[in-house]
């Protein structure tokens, strides 16, 4: 491993992955009425080929935020468990989404006993992962493959090496190191992505993103 990445793979081991933590509540106050993501649309395509939409169907939306991707899964006709560390954008989500939606405010790492773990059809993790402790990423990646094991479909975003924020102890993950992560899951689609863009709180920065649905392949029976 190079110095850089043992350092910044040092720093991101720290309980300051972002030199401060992120102000999310800077974030939501101007993530306003923005569609949902491009992760969600394809995340939905995938599921509707696997899960008939049903309010008996439970969606997991980690990292929630004001709920622009759980609006769009609710709209196609599933429930969704939204998770949020941040007491706000649980609010938020809760009255944009007055049915068929409910928030937990907690961080996703200390979730994973909640029994909405136990059948999702979909675990979504929009924008959210970068910015887990590794030991906090390493339980719940654990959780989402265990969750996948059990029938439901992965959809999230990871960083790139390239990306901006690579230079602040936020974890990224070549394309390499995405495949190995995802052994033993197949993917339904893996994009990576680059380009120069603004951050929802309006500051310039090179995104290099990739963005993935996977699922487990193992016949349910084998388990
Ligand atoms: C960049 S925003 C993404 C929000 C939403 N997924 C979207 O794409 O619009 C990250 C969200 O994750 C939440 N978050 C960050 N770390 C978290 C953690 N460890 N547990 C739960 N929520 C977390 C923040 O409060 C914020 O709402």
């Amino acid at each position: 491993m190079d110095q850089n990445k043992e350092d910044r793979n040092k720093g991101h081991q720290s309980n300051q992955p972002f030199g401060k933590p992120p102000a999310w509540n800077r974030y939501l106050a101007r993530v306003g009425d923005r569609p949902p993501t491009p992760l969600a649309h394809a995340a939905l395509a995938a599921l509707r080929a696997r899960h008939a939409p049903s309010r008996e169907a439970v969606i997991l939306d980690l990292g929630c935020g004001n709920g622009r991707d759980s609006q769009l899964f609710i709209d196609a006709g599933y429930t969704v468990v939204g998770i949020d560390k941040t007491r706000e954008a649980i609010d938020a989500a809760c009255s944009a989404l007055p049915e068929h939606f409910r928030g937990i405010v907690t961080a996703i790492e200390d979730s994973l006993a909640q029994p909405e773990w136990r059948q999702p059809v979909l675990v979504h993790a929009s924008f959210v992962l970068p910015f887990l402790m590794e030991a906090d990423f390493r339980q719940v990646f654990d959780a989402m493959r265990g969750a996948a094991g059990r029938g439901a479909l992965l959809s999230y975003h990871l960083l790139g090496p390239r990306d901006d924020w690579a230079a602040r102890d936020v974890r990224v993950w070549s394309r390499e190191e995405v495949k190995r992560l995802n052994s033993g899951l197949k993917f339904h689609s893996h994009d990576e992505t680059e380009n120069d863009s603004e951050t929802v709180v309006g500051a310039l920065k090179h995104w290099h993103v990739h963005e993935i649905v996977a699922f487990d392949a193992r016949p349910m029976a084998s388990l």
